[in-house]
């Protein structure tokens, strides 16, 4: 098949990790006979450099016009005065309300190898394997905001169409999974959160009564992630406790550089990244771990380009790797590790092996 692909390195270890994912989907067109384009564009703090605006027209045309985007990361002290009204982070919020992606996939999974960098105990680390799907469009992240003399303000709504949409997906993503829905709120204090429990509950015995469901107050899933995150399977929730419970949720693996995120929405292109951020202090020194983002690119052959094919082979490769103990510094607990270009060319070896 021909895909085109728009890629947004943006700030930071970004446009160093986009590159190692790039070569590795160019090696995938070659083992499969796709042919693949890439064209790259500005957003971020590497946009708001070079024209004032952290997203631009022409960045959100090319991305609405191609079948997936890959994005690096946004953000870094140089953008960082509090006192500014442009932040690289608008370019990311832009271009997720731009394209209409709404649901913000994070599967949390461990890999074994690698649990012994998790702050918890081994026992308490079996068998977790958790997909999140985050509103990404509504909520108080775009809720209207103000500033006054002293005070500042910024509105949480929902729409009953907006919590329906995402709740279904994450239904019907549960049910190709081990069968549980946890839908987590703040139903005893926020109105919007009311909402969230009474379409969500209407929405699962109408359409869903199959599945095991069960919600959860905000609060108590922050300590349940972490007291037992192996009891979870789906978990769906409004766009700011998704915020904060997936960053929770990364570092139960130990593994932050693993975990890649998809963006999507109803139809058109999904946006897909690595969870980390822009890493300003190891920015530009080579020693990123590209893997989150060259299993965001696998993401995207699954999400957009429909090749499950393609994409188990990039996901096997990356788990052999990490079977066979290379490691990126931050993932190395100290001992011996390498750099990002090699840990992309072990991915590299371990693909074309696989499918020779
Ligand atoms: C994320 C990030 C973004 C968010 C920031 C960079 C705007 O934290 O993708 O989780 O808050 O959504
Ligand atoms: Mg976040």
């Amino acid at each position: 098949m021909n895909a085109h692909f728009v890629t947004l390195p943006g700030d930071g270890i970004g446009p160093e990790v986009i590159a190692q994912a790039i070569r590795v989907l160019e090696a995938v067109a070659d083992r499969f006979d796709h042919t693949f384009s890439f064209e790259e564009e500005l957003i971020g703090g590497a946009a708001i450099d070079a024209h004032g605006a952290a997203l631009g027209l022409e960045t959100v045309e090319a991305a609405l016009a191609s079948d997936a985007v890959l994005l690096g990361a946004v953000g870094g002290p140089r953008w960082d005065d509090p006192n500014s009204r442009v932040r690289p982070e608008q370019g990311l919020l832009g271009i997720r309300e731009a394209m209409r992606l709404f649901a913000n996939l994070r599967p949390i999974t461990v890999f074994p190898q690698l649990a012994d960098a998790s702050p918890l105990r081994p026992e308490i680390l079996r068998g977790v394997d958790i997909l999140f799907f985050r509103e990404l469009t509504g909520g108080i992240y775009f809720g209207e905001s103000g500033v006054g003399e002293g005070s500042a303000y910024q509105v949480m709504s929902y729409t009953e169409g907006e919590v329906a949409r995402i709740v279904r997906m994450a239904a019907d993503s549960a049910r190709t999974r081990r069968g549980k829905l946890t839908m987590v709120d703040k139903a005893n204090v926020l109105e919007p959160s009311r909402l969230w429990r009474r379409v969500t509950t209407e929405l699962i015995a109408a359409e869903y009564e199959d599945l095991d469901f069960e919600v959860v107050l905000v609060d108590a899933m922050a300590m349940y992630l972490l007291s037992r995150p192996a009891d979870y399977d789906v978990v769906v929730t409004a766009n700011l406790f998704g915020d904060i419970l997936t960053d929770e949720a990364s570092m139960i693996t130990g593994s932050l550089g693993m975990l890649p995120s998809a963006s999507v929405g109803l139809d058109g292109p999904g946006l897909y990244e690595p969870v980390h951020g822009s890493a300003p202090d190891i920015a530009g020194a080579g020693v990123a771990n590209p893997l989150a983002t060259i299993l965001a690119a696998a993401m995207a052959l699954r999400h957009s380009l429909n090749l499950e094919q393609e994409a188990a082979a990039v996901e096997a490769a990356v788990a052999s790797v990490i079977a066979s103990g290379l490691r990126t510094p931050d993932i190395a607990a100290g001992g011996e590790s390498v750099g990002t270009t090699a840990m992309a060319d072990a991915v590299l070896a371990a693909l074309s092996a696989s499918t020779e």
